[in-house]
């Protein structure tokens, strides 16, 4: 049979999501701040079928660049400002039947007790609907919001997350299935014999257990992940079900979703219950003209300082320090390592200045950009599906909503068509829409973490 793709929507609770020029495009609606904006992309995200609506989110304004946060605000760059993506979806659960709604919550600065209370919450008012994308905050200004001066370094960053997770799958079970009996009659309202305390302590982590909140429909969220360095990855492959990419090159991509879906194997879980998903970016015409037109129109609005910005934020270093008519330089960055080193490939490969690759960034974080007809756009989705460069596809508009009402209007049908989308969700639940099976509240063991290098040489 046909493998099926999966799509998501990309947002931010915000003006701008990967493209920085989206607020001023002429077709975006200046109402981010209503709800009814958000209920406008979930339902016609829904009517398309989607897997699910993504919130991205970053816990400061930007102010790596030049060590100033007044610029990005008057650029209106991204996470210039952000409202909170948690109350975002908590609104948005009651606008929508089958739409998966994804979260972003940092495991950086908050507590497994706090987090899993509101996904199971949020599980259980949406039916099995919600998923967490689970980031190690990386840069100096959140740091500077949660009482520390530096943010983590790097490979702390995922001790802690890995502990976090540990602890918040533990939280999860803490109320078995059937554990409320609601006996009127007797006045026995739950069986306490199937409730646990968790006694976590860990190095990072004190928690006593229970949740407070019973068993939820999908027994806890779908994890989704973006790590992209060496360690990144081999978290993702320890936790994640969803993998959100950004590389533009096929190589690049086809690389990824290789090593990735050996990773794991390596530790011992099956490749296909991990959907990778690179974003993209469509511009959709009537004819590939008018396509190349809405493509032109929109980048000639990026600007390459607000896309530095942006980078700086991203890799916690200040790009400002650099002369911008020369290649990027080979530095050691301590955020995210795996985007700089997209970023640094695209400068060396393609003769790119940092100008360049900041218009780039503000274009749509690198994102490849979709141009054509909807007929082209599927024929290009599809290219990149089938050669085993993704599973999906984290679908980001270049204005908003009505990139999305395009795309679901003009490719999801032709994807349709050719059977290579839905036409009807799969279940109730979000695990159901991306095919992942019954959840397991037993993490994969942690013993079996070693640097992918390292096992390599152990199997010869
Ligand atoms: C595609 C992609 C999307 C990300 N989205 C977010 C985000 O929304 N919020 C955030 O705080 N970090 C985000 N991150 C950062 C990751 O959570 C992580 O901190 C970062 O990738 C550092 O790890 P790495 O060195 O493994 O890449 C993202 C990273 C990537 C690669």
């Amino acid at each position: 049979m046909l493998r099926q793709m999966h799509l998501a929507g990309f947002q931010i609770a915000a003006p701008v999501t990967h493209s920085h020029a989206a607020w001023r495009h002429r077709d975006t609606r200046a109402d981010f701040l209503d709800l009814a904006y958000y209920q406008d992309i979930a339902r016609t995200l829904e009517r398309g079928k989607f897997d699910f609506l993504f919130f991205a989110d970053v816990l400061a304004t930007p102010r790596t660049y030049a060590d100033d946060f007044r610029d990005p605000i008057r650029r209106g760059t991204q996470a210039a400002l952000g409202l909170d993506p948690t109350l975002v979806v908590a609104a948005l659960v009651s606008a929508t039947r089958h739409l998966g709604l994804a979260v972003t919550k940092s495991a950086t600065y908050y507590a497994p007790y706090d987090i899993a209370r509101s996904f199971a919450t949020l599980d259980h008012l949406s039916r099995g609907r919600v998923a967490w994308n689970v980031v190690t905050s990386l840069n100096q200004a959140e740091a500077q919001n949660f009482g520390y001066d530096e943010p983590l370094d790097h490979d702390t960053r995922y001790e802690r997350a890995e502990e976090f997770l540990e602890a918040a799958f533990g939280l999860w079970a803490s109320w078995d299935e059937g554990a409320i009996l609601n006996d009127k009659a007797s006045g026995v309202f739950a069986d306490p014999g199937k409730v646990h305390e968790l006694d976590h302590a860990g190095e990072y982590f004190k928690i006593r257990g229970p949740l407070n909140v019973p068993r939820s429909p999908q027994q806890r969220p779908v994890i989704i992940q973006a790590g992209s360095s060496e360690r990144g990855k081999d978290y993702a492959a320890r936790w994640a079900e969803a993998i959100f990419e950004i590389d533009p090159t096929p190589a690049g991509r086809r690389a990824y979703y290789r090593d990735v879906k050996d990773r794991v194997a390596d530790f011992g879980r099956d490749p296909d219950a991990v959907k990778i998903l690179p974003a993209v970016m469509p511009f959709i015409g009537r004819s590939e003209a008018e396509a190349r037109d809405k493509q032109a129109y929109h980048n000639a609005l990026a600007d390459p300082i607000s896309g530095l910005i942006t980078l700086s934020l991203h890799t916690n270093h200040d790009f400002s320090r650099y002369p911008l008519d020369e290649p990027v330089a080979d530095i050691a960055v301590s955020g995210t390592l795996g985007l700089f080193a997209v970023a640094r490939a695209l400068s060396l490969n393609n003769d790119l200045t940092l100008r360049d690759v900041g218009k780039l960034y503000a274009q749509g974080v690198m994102l490849p950009q979709l141009v054509g007809t909807p007929e082209q756009v599927a024929d290009q989705l599809e290219a990149i599906h089938k050669a085993e460069e993704a599973d999906g596809f984290m679908v980001s508009a270049a204005h908003s909503p009505g990139a999305f009402h395009e795309f679901v209007d003009l490719v999801v049908p032709e994807l349709q068509r050719r059977g290579s989308f839905r036409r009807e969700y799969a279940g109730p639940t979000l695990r159901d829409q991306l095919g992942l099976g019954p959840a397991s509240l037993v993490p994969v063991p942690r013993h079996r973490f070693t640097p992918r290098g390292m096992r390599r040489v152990a199997a010869g």
